[in-house]
């Protein structure tokens, strides 16, 4: 989804200061697979396909690497690739926990390489114009903001419909709830209360941390988990929710019937943005003291390059991230002001303390925060 992205034609969302190339693209099991996804995506004959990332890294020709393997791997894999000097891109969630992340970004800061977690959400023109809103005061001092992303997986028997081995509940792969879908609960509340905060970044509040986890019995990761967030400095307080058992929006993506999937509340009025959070088009104000029942609906639809997919048109948002990857090494910058790395780290560290609080642990292959260049994470199943 994210290459299709990259081969969309940026002036199809008024973008002409940047543009992007995919010259290669790895897979750990054989270069056959790698040439099926590049063939598969559209990429130009001309991109490389490599059988190990190893080769990946090497490439002289290539500015940046986008890390798309689950994220059990994304820190050996990403530490790869640093190691060798590449700029990267990696997949939300960052990485399994702090200690990795802090590792990461140190090894960036020492050869002065790019990186940046991809959330991708974060980069909708929707987003920032909502955290312009609230930087704005348009909606007074916000002192509240719930957040869900829900996805119903759970079969009639209790069991969720998953395999087992599947990456969202297996615990050798990070699986559960929290690093795959509550990252983006969290993302809207931190977005708001932590990234909005007056002042310079590092005076910003830390929250503290009250969570429950429940557990999917069959493999141990989290299949339900909620997290209350309190900045007693700013008087507010943020609940970011989860679950693979019950939806968000029932009757399907973008529907606004269930009601909003985040509600930002400030003292002169709210924002409410329609689900899923991790792609949303659609958003209402609602002020205090306005009329009743009058609600300002805005939509941010999400462009198409109407040349692609045989003429359907292809779109999908992540563009907008790929574009900030893109300027920022274009302008010199190793990290994006959307989502700083400083940010990640703290993100990382409360969802440390909600699987500490919820007794959530996985294995030692995928938490250590030593690098291997041979670690199975690194050379593929083979
Ligand atoms: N931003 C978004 O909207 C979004 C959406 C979905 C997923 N994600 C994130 O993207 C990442 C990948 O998710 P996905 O659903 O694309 O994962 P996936 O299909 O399960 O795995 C992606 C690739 O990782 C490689 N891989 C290496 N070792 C593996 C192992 N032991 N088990 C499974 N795969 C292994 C495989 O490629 P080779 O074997 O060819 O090397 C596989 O094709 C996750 O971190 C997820 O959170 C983001």
């Amino acid at each position: 989804v994210f290459t299709k992205d990259l081969l969309t034609n940026p002036a199809c969302r008024d973008v002409t200061d940047v543009k992007h190339e995919v010259v290669a693209a790895a897979s750990s099991s054989s270069a056959s697979r790698a040439q099926e996804f590049l063939k598969d995506v559209g990429a130009p004959s001309s991109a490389k396909a490599y059988g190990s990332y190893a080769e990946l890294v090497a490439d002289p020709n290539i500015d940046v690497i986008y890390v798309a393997t689950p994220h059990s791997h994304h820190f050996q894999n990403t530490m790869l690739c640093l190691l060798a000097g590449k700029n990267v891109l990696c997949e939300k969630a960052f990485t399994v926990n702090a200690s990795q992340a802090k590792k990461l970004v140190e090894t960036a800061k020492a050869k002065k390489l790019f990186l940046m977690e991809a959330v991708w959400t974060r980069y909708f023109p929707l987003s920032i114009k909502i955290r312009e809103l609230v930087k704005s005061g348009a909606i007074g001092v916000v002192h509240r903001v719930t957040a869900d992303l829900s996805i119903p997986s759970a079969a009639e028997d209790g069991s969720i419909t998953f395999d087992d081995s599947h990456r969202m509940v297996n615990p050798d792969l990070a699986g559960g709830a929290l690093l795959d879908l509550g990252i983006y609960s969290l993302t809207w509340v931190f977005q708001i209360l932590y990234h909005c905060q007056s002042g310079p970044a590092s005076s910003r509040e830390i929250p503290k941390i009250l969570a429950a986890i429940q557990k999917y019995d069959k493999t141990g990761a989290d299949e339900m988990t909620s997290v209350l967030l309190q900045w007693p400095g700013q008087k507010s307080m943020g609940f970011a929710t989860t679950s693979l058992r019950v939806a968000t929006t029932p009757d399907g993506e973008g529907s606004p019937a269930a009601g909003p999937a985040c509600r930002i509340q400030g003292t002169k009025g709210e924002i409410q943005v329609i689900g899923p959070l991790y792609r949303p088009e659609h958003y209402k104000v609602i002020k205090i003291g306005g009329k009743k029942g009058e609600v300002e609906d805005v939509y941010c639809e999400i462009p198409k390059d109407m040349e692609k997919d045989g003429g359907k048109g292809w779109g999908h948002g992540m563009f907008w991230e790929a574009d900030e990857v893109a300027r920022c090494l274009r302008d010199g910058k190793k990290e994006s002001d959307g989502l700083s790395w400083e940010e990640s780290v703290v993100i990382m560290e409360t969802m440390d303390e909600v699987r500490r609080q919820g007794g959530l642990k996985y294995p030692e292959l995928i938490e250590t925060d030593i690098f291997d260049a041979k670690s199975s994470l690194n050379i593929g199943r083979a």
